[in-house]
Parts: C-alpha cells; structure tokens; sequence
C-alpha cells in the first residue's frame, strides 16, 4: 500500500484516559486512569485498574467456549483522549489509522460510533471525514480482548488485550491514492528490472478524478522513461443503452457478439469500448522495463526510492508519497526456490514480536536491534510467525537484507479440522491474506506468502490461497498445513515442502525421491528450547549436499520471558502459569535462541559457524595448501579478510594473514599459508590451524574487523605427556577407610553418576520419566571392594539406583607425579537403554574460582551440538552458569583434553584426561537445578562441581521435534575413561 508517512498527519500517541471493565456489557465507571498508547494493558503494574493478566497457552485456548463463543467475563478496554484538528485539515479528507489491538476494536469520534475492526496485526483505516468537527474532538477506542476473531489467533504466544501499535490521522485531498502496489522484478539476465504499478484514485464527495494524473519516478534512475510511468485517468459517463450513436453501438457490437473471440483486438475498438462500458474510474497500471539495475538480494540490499505523485487536471501535486523497491525475481522452478536464478538457502528463523517489559507494543528500534542481532549471527532470512509485524518491520529487512516469508495472521490451532471448513470464517480467512498482501507487495523482502500456521487445509485456505495467487502471481505461496503429514499434495496451497521438525532421514529421502516435486523449505526446525538445538549440524550437512533441500527456520528467535515484578520487589523471566493462569503451558514459550534479555544462547554460536559466508578447508594442511568455498550466491568474498593461527596446547605459536585470491559465488579457490610451524611438532601439544573469516568494514550490526566465520584444521601433533610418579616415592594410598579417592583441595569424592538435570527436552521428550523409573537421580554405592598391588589400586563399587537397578563400577587408580590418574569403566547393565551420562562427579573447594581448559570453546557444548574451537580458554566457575529460564543441565564443554582449577594465587588442580572427554565445570548441582523452577532461584552452592563424562547424552530437540540421533544416545554395556588429577 501507499506509505502514509509522507502524508500530513498526526500522532494519537501517548497518554490515552482509559478503563478497563470485566465485560463489554459493564457500565462505564467515573473514575478514569490513564494509559500510554501503545502498550498492552496486560503489561501495565498490577492495580486495581489493570487487574488483567497475560495467559500462555501453546494450542488450547484459554477459556471452554466453542467457535464463535467467548467468555462473558471478557476483559474490555475503554481509550479516550482529545485531539485538536489543524485548521487547514478542514475540506480534506481524515483518515483515523489504528495499528493494531487485541482483537476487537470500536472506534467513535465525538461520541459517534464510526466502525469496527477485526485482525489484530494489521493496520485499520476509518475514514473520520464526517465525524470530526473543527478545533477540539475526542476520539474513544473500546477494545475488547476476546472475539469471535480469538479462535484464528490462537498461536503459541501470550495471550494479551491493549492497542499495540501506533493510532494516527491522516490527511488526503478528497481525491486521493486509495490503493497503490508495486511489483518490481527482474529479468532472466539479472540486470533489467520490470516495474509494474496498479494503483487506483479514488475520492469522496463524488468529486470526478477525470484527467487525474498518476506519476511515478524512480530518485536513483532518472533517465528511466517518465511516459511509462505516469498516466492520466479518462472517465466517461456511460450513454444510454438504448440512444448509443450509431458508430458506438457498431463498435461495440463486434466486441460484444464476439468478434475478437481471438484476443485480437485493435486500438480503436478498444477505445470505442472504453467509452461505452460503465468501465471502473480510478484504475491505473504502469508497467514498464527497466536496464541496468543493481538487483536486490538478501546479501546485497540494493534498495531504490520510488516517488509517487498525484497531479490534479490544473497541474498541480495534490499528494505525494515514496517507497523503497528492490529489482528481484522469485521463481519455484521444479525442486529450486530460484532467487534471481539463484537456488540460495534459507538461514532463518521464526520471530514473534516481542519485548520482555511491554510484551507485543514495539518500537522501530526494537525490531530493528532484533535484525541487527540475526545479522550478527549469520541469520538471512525470517519469517514473520504467525502474522504480519508493523509495516516497519519489512522495510527494515528490505534495508538490511532478509528473505521473509510474509505469514498471516491466521491460526485455529484449537479447532484445526474444523474452522478452515467453516464459512462463518471465509471472509476473514481471505481478507487476512489478502490484506497482508496489499499491504507489503512491495516489499523485495517478502519472497514468499504463508496462508497462516496450523489451522488445518479447508475450503477458506482455498479461497485465500486464489486470492494471493490471483493478486500476486509474483510470489510463491507458503502453507505447513497443506502438507501436514503428507508432503505429496495439496499444490494448490504450497508450492514449497514446508515441513516442521521433520526427521534428517525424511527431508532426504523426500529430496531424493522421483517423487519430490516442489523445494523443501523447513518452515520451523531445531526447537530452541532451553538447552537443545541438537543435530543441526547434521540437517545442514543433508540440506548443503542434497538438491531440493534450501534451509530452514529454526523455531524460534526469542525465549518469551516478561519480566515479572515479584511481591517482593525482586523480577524474574515468567512463563505460563506465573500470572496465576489455570490453563497454560508452562515455559514452552521459552524456547528461543536468545535469552528474555536477547542475549544470544550458546546454541548460537552453533548456528553462526553453520551459515558463515564462507568455508575453508585442508587440502594437505601440513603442506600449507589449503581451499576456500564461497558460499553467496550474489557476492565475491572481497569484504572479508582471512587470517590464521597455529596453535600448541592451545597457545599461539605463529599467526598470519592469508592472501585472499578472488572467489567468485559458489566457487571454491585454494591458497597456501606458509610457516614453518605447519609440518613439525615442535615439542608436545595438540596442534591446530585455525582460520578466522573478519567484516573488513563496519556494517550496521557490528564493527570493522568482526569475526563471521572460522574453520580450524588438526595438524600433526605429538601427545603431551604426564610424568609418571618415581620409582622412590613412596605410593600413597589415595582412598579413604570407605574406598572413595581423597581429592586435593576436593569437598564431595567423585562419585558415579548417569543422570543429568533434565533439559526442556529430556523431560518434555520423556527421557526423564525413563531415568525416574529407572531412579538414575539417587544411586548409592553397595558395595566396594578395595584390592591394591604393587602399582595400583583397583575398587570395585557396586552402585544401586533408587528404583533397585545395581551397576557395576570399576577405578584402578595408579600415581603419577604429583597426583594419580584413574582409570573407569562401567557397566550398564541392559535395562539402562538410554542414560543421560555415564561419568564422575566431584565436588573442589569453591575458593577454585576460575577455570582454564583446553577443549571445545568459549561457549558451552554437547555432543550434538559440539561446533567450537579446540582452544585454551580461561574463564571462572561462575560464568560457566548458563541461565536457560527454566533451570536445566548447563555449562558442558565437549572434548576437553585436559583442564585446571585455580584459586586466587594460581594454585589448585589440575585434570587430564585419557581422550577429549564431555566435562563441566561450574558452580551448580545438578539436582538443585532440577529442583529449581526459575533461573532466579539458581544459588551457587559454595562448592566448584565438576562433572568428568566418559558418555554424555545428546540434547537432540525433542521438546518439539526429532530427539538426537542414535549415535547420540547412550547404549547399555562397557564404559570407559581415564583421568589424572594432579596437584598444581
Ligand atoms: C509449532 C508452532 C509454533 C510453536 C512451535 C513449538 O507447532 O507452529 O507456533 O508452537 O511449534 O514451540
Ligand atoms: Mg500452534
């Protein structure tokens, strides 16, 4: 639609009069508060006055009521507030737009009603000319939180009542550009833009628009040829039927009895038939081509400014407008989703609009740091789950670059078989789909329209999906619920595979079938619950390798959190339940990939290594030879610079910059590093290369010379060695009278341990109800049986879980210099199928306050989930706390070689260990965080806990979604692992 922002207007924000009744039915009170516009009143500081709290629910509603019934306690929110009328607003036309509300709205002015209006995420207009009056006016707007309306708005979010976006008034003359869209595309060559406008002027107070003219022009392409943009509207008064002219009638008559029954009909009848059709005044269509564009990608945002004119028959501009346009093609094309040509993948996410302190009312500012944020983390795409975002939201992703599946707002979750079959909800169905549409066509941005989320496949989604393909035959349609369970039809719906959580084996196996027919586009995958996103790794190595397959959007970008104001006057992230809600879904509304704050979680950093723009790998690393992938589609690499280290046990032992030929998109080119550190051990340690991939300039999102992307490389190492003890020390028994081993500086004696605290995913995904029958949580020791010879001791503990289940345990423990090492193994017997880790736990003295290993980093990681350097990284036990928002498992480093726990002077122990092994080292008990229900309530225990895993589970997604693969599961049988303690 036309951009209201370059018409004269004003802003109805800020502090509105207000009420908040229980019913829509109730008396309005005397007495009135007061409420700033927007914001949710669900947000507001509880009081007397807002006594309406936010409710979660995933699919259920949160009331009994059946289709189209609600509740008759229905909270009602009464918005008033006075606004003056420029004087030079009289004799034009006034406009009254209202962002968004939830989800019913009356508006008056003056007392008079002039409307309602249903879809809470799109904008409505009401036409005020007639209700207001010169100088004073007072405009109410009632909003009422449940309505018929309520059953398609059922997504997976908080449920809340208020005015979320802003109100303002416009002004127009009364002939005025009522519709306006644009289509600009580009041709097969990919430097020839089209640009196509249909736009209609219309007017009030039956003034004509004969000789109207419509101009458009585009700032950055002066020379693009005014005459096919402009157009000059000719209405005629239909004659009578029955006094045509002799000439008219003739010529209408061929048209009429089907003379061009061939489309071939000449200029002169045509006009002929203009003049006599009672043809609609006000249509207008340019179209034309347009040479040498920069097209517009998500990787090079290459944005025009198209001005809009409207001249009256004196020549003069009577309305102007501008918006941004972007030259670029969409096209399915058998199994490829074809972006200028090119079959690019889809890096996205899924993004509700949300704000920890005002719930759904954002600013620009807001969603514009949400889309710098996915920058950061190597994020092209979004799509806007589940219904249209402000209108602000699409021009900031055409600025900075995003693929957006335009979703509308409509989901029936409750009622999924049936409402799509229902014509009570025809008209609404269509009208969200089709107002969504007008309203962000020209959005190069949007490059693809979603008829809603999970509410089935019925007779309404056909209706809509003919309307958007009708409306806009430009972009491809985008609807799960199609293909729900079925990947093989309803075309009329889909023209993509837009599965959710499906299996790695089943996009595959789809992909690779004669029968896939359409591109799969995963719409929701990796289920950001607390600590999860396991496997993405493998889906990326499926979707890079398999043709047809183009990405995903991982579900979702934010962990929903509010902020809650305690009794207490402490805050904490809420979830369902929280505000006292009877119905409600817990935290399932916390699965994101930041945090309530947009912290980003570690999951993360998984993510960014997974879509960097670039790879390198070795060709023979220890020759310096070297290659280097392009992964754009659009771009050379010409904005990054490479550079590399070598590393020794995780130390820098030489760095270089590499001399970057060009790499063309998709293209893959080698090149050399030299050092001479590449082929020679050069004194014990692991060593690696590792590559760094830096922004060379600043971009919005982040400063010059940010990292994008990293690859490292093993090269030949020779092992580090511990030295063993000598042959005079004298061998010190390391066990206590009762068999535990006896830790310097240690509080707690490691002891066996096979359960974690569950993650979002174990519990929801029922692995935790597999360890509770199994009593994995407490196992005490039997039985231990102590025998020792020259050079070792061997224990033999026989452990039983709560439930009876007993597990043979055996440590032979022998010294070395300054400490012991010890040697595990387990044995699980067969019942144990799937046990969340097969280690030790101990616990040091918590004055060990910081933290050194060499191993996976900086960020946490899990055997599924596990892309991070193999470094030195230094940090304290504290910061190995991961704060998910309902406490779970945290702060795990895979493959961690060997690692140091220190206090202030330096002094504490050291751990290496027998292989890189899964450890962690932090300052949390597993079964207090089980205990807890918020991350508030997570109190360091005073000691250091350190957890040595010789198996640890996979975190998988099973919260919503495939749990991890087989080879990240635990089997039943022998376990084991080594470990050397040592004194430092
Ligand atoms: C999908 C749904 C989302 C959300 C997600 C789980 O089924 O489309 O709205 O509920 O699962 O978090
Ligand atoms: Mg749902």
């Amino acid at each position: 639609m036309l951009n209201i922002e370059h018409l004269e207007k004003i802003s109805l924000d800020g502090t509105w009069r207000f009420q908040l009744l229980r019913s829509p039915r109730e008396p309005l009170g005397r007495k009135w508060a007061s409420i700033p516009v927007p914001s949710l009143w669900t947000m507001q500081e509880e009081s007397n006055v807002f006594f309406d709290k936010p409710i979660y629910t995933n699919t259920q509603m949160p009331f009994e009521e059946q289709p189209p019934f609600v509740p008759e306690e229905n909270p009602h929110g009464v918005y008033e507030r006075d606004f003056d009328l420029p004087d030079g607003w009289m004799g034009k036309r006034i406009v009254l737009h209202l962002g968004g509300y939830e989800s019913v709205a009356v508006v008056f002015i003056n007392g008079v009603e002039v409307g309602l209006t249903k879809d809470s995420r799109l904008a409505a207009e009401f036409d005020v000319t007639r209700f207001v009056k010169r100088g004073n006016n007072v405009v109410r707007i009632d909003v009422t939180k449940w309505s018929d309306a309520t059953f398609i708005e059922d997504q997976d979010q908080w449920w809340h009542g208020g005015i979320t976006r802003s109100v303002k008034l416009f002004a127009t003359n009364k002939v005025f550009i009522e519709r306006f869209y644009t289509t600009a595309g580009l041709e097969k060559d990919c430097t020839t833009g089209t640009l196509d406008i249909r736009a209609h002027i219309a007017s009030i107070d039956n003034i004509s628009t004969h000789n109207y003219t419509l101009r458009a022009s585009i700032e950055e392409l002066p020379k693009v040829k005014a005459a096919n943009l402009e157009s000059t509207l000719k209405t005629f008064q239909s004659p009578k039927w029955t006094e045509r002219a002799e000439e008219l009638k003739a010529r209408s008559d061929e048209y009429f009895h089907g003379k061009f029954w061939n489309g071939n009909m000449p200029a002169d009848a045509k006009k002929a038939i203009l003049e006599n059709e009672p043809w609609p005044a006000g249509k207008i269509h340019l179209n034309t081509r347009i040479p040498k564009v920069k097209a517009w990608s998500a990787e090079s945002p290459n944005l025009y400014t198209l001005h809009v004119e409207l001249i009256d028959p004196d020549g003069n501009i009577v309305e102007v407008s501008q918006q941004k346009i972007g030259f670029r093609s969409v096209e399915v094309k058998g199994q490829d989703f074809l972006i200028n040509g090119q079959p690019v993948m889809f890096y996205g996410v899924n993004r509700h609009d949300f704000n920890r302190y005002t719930g759904r009312a954002l600013t620009r500012e807001d969603m514009r740091e949400d889309l710098l944020e996915l920058k950061r983390w190597n994020f092209n795409a979004v799509r806007t789950s589940h219904y249209p975002n402000d209108a602000a939201f699409l021009d900031l992703c055409d600025e900075l670059g995003f693929y957006v599946i335009g979703e509308a707002n409509i989901e029936s979750h409750a009622f999924i078989a049936s409402i799509c079959d229902d014509a009570k909800y025809l008209t609404a169905f269509v009208d969200r789909v089709g107002r969504m549409i007008q309203r962000d066509i020209h959005h190069p941005s949007a490059i693809m329209w979603s008829l809603g989320n999970e509410s089935g496949a019925g007779t309404n989604h056909e209706a809509a999906a003919a309307f958007a393909r009708s409306f806009d035959p430009s972009r491809p349609l985008h609807y799960e619920g199609g293909i729900r369970g079925n990947w093989m039809g309803s075309h009329s719906l889909t023209d993509v595979i837009c599965p959710m959580y499906p299996a790695v084996t089943a996009i595959k196996e789809y992909a690779t079938s004669a029968k896939a027919d359409r591109p799969l586009i995963m719409c929701e995958y990796s289920h950001a619950m607390g600590n999860s996103n396991g496997t993405l790794a493998e889906y990326w190595e499926v979707i890079e390798t398999t043709r047809g397959l183009q990405g995903g959007f991982i579900w979702e970008f934010w962990d929903h959190g509010p902020v809650q104001t305690m009794p207490d006057g402490s805050k904490r992230n809420a979830y369902g339940g929280d505000y006292g809600e009877k119905k409600h879904d817990g935290n399932f509304c916390c699965d994101g990939m930041v945090f309530p704050d947009r912290t980003a979680k570690p999951a993360m950093a998984e993510f960014k290594a997974i879509a960097a723009p670039a790879n390198i790998s070795a060709v023979k690393a220890s020759t310096g030879s070297f290659k280097i992938f392009n992964k754009h589609f659009f771009k050379d690499l010409s904005e990054y610079e490479v550079s590399w280290t070598i590393t020794r046990d995780g130390l820098i032992i030489d760095s270089g910059k590499v001399k970057l030929p060009k790499v063309a998109p998709r293209k893959t080119v080698a090149f050399k590093v030299s050092s001479k550190h590449l082929s020679k051990a050069n004194g014990p340690g692991e060593r690696f290369i590792t590559f760094t991939i830096i922004n060379i300039d600043s971009t919005p999102w982040a400063p010059a010379f940010t990292e994008v992307g990293w690859n490292q490389m093993a090269l030949p190492s020779r092992a580090l060695t511990i030295k063993s003890a000598k042959a005079s020390d004298e061998y010190t028994n390391v066990l206590d009278d009762y068999g535990q081993i006896v830790l310097p500086r240690g509080v707690v004696a490691p002891t066996l341990t096979l359960w974690r605290a569950p993650t979002d995913n174990d519990r929801i995904g029922h692995m935790a109800t597999k360890w509770n029958r199994w009593g994995l949580r407490d196992m005490d020791r039997t039985d231990c049986v102590v025998s020792q010879n020259r050079t070792s001791t061997k224990v033999t503990n026989t452990w039983q879980t709560s439930t009876g289940i007993s597990i043979k345990h055996v440590q032979v423990i022998t010294p070395v210099a300054d400490g012991f090492r010890v040697k595990e193994s387990v044995t699980l017997p067969k019942v144990l199928t799937d046990v969340a880790r097969v280690g030790v736990n101990f616990e040091l003295d918590g004055a060990l306050t910081d933290v050194t290993w060499f191993g996976s980093g900086p960020h946490e990681s899990y055997p599924d989930r596990k892309i991070a350097r193999i470094h030195r990284f230094v940090s304290s036990v504290a910061n190995q706390y991961i704060p998910y928002v309902r406490p779970q498992e945290n702060g795990g480093h895979t493959a961690v070689r060997w690692f140091e726990v220190t206090d202030a002077t330096g002094h504490g122990v050291r751990v290496q260990m027998g292989k890189p092994l899964q450890v962690s080292v932090t300052p949390n008990r597993a079964v207090d965080l089980a205990d807890a229900t918020h991350d508030v309530e997570v109190k360091a225990c005073g000691n250091v806990v350190v957890h040595i895993d010789g198996a640890h589970r996979g975190v998988g997604t099973s919260s919503c979604g495939p749990d991890t693969l087989p080879k990240y599961k635990i089997k039943p049988g022998l376990h084991t692992w080594e470990w050397t303690l040592t004194s430092i």
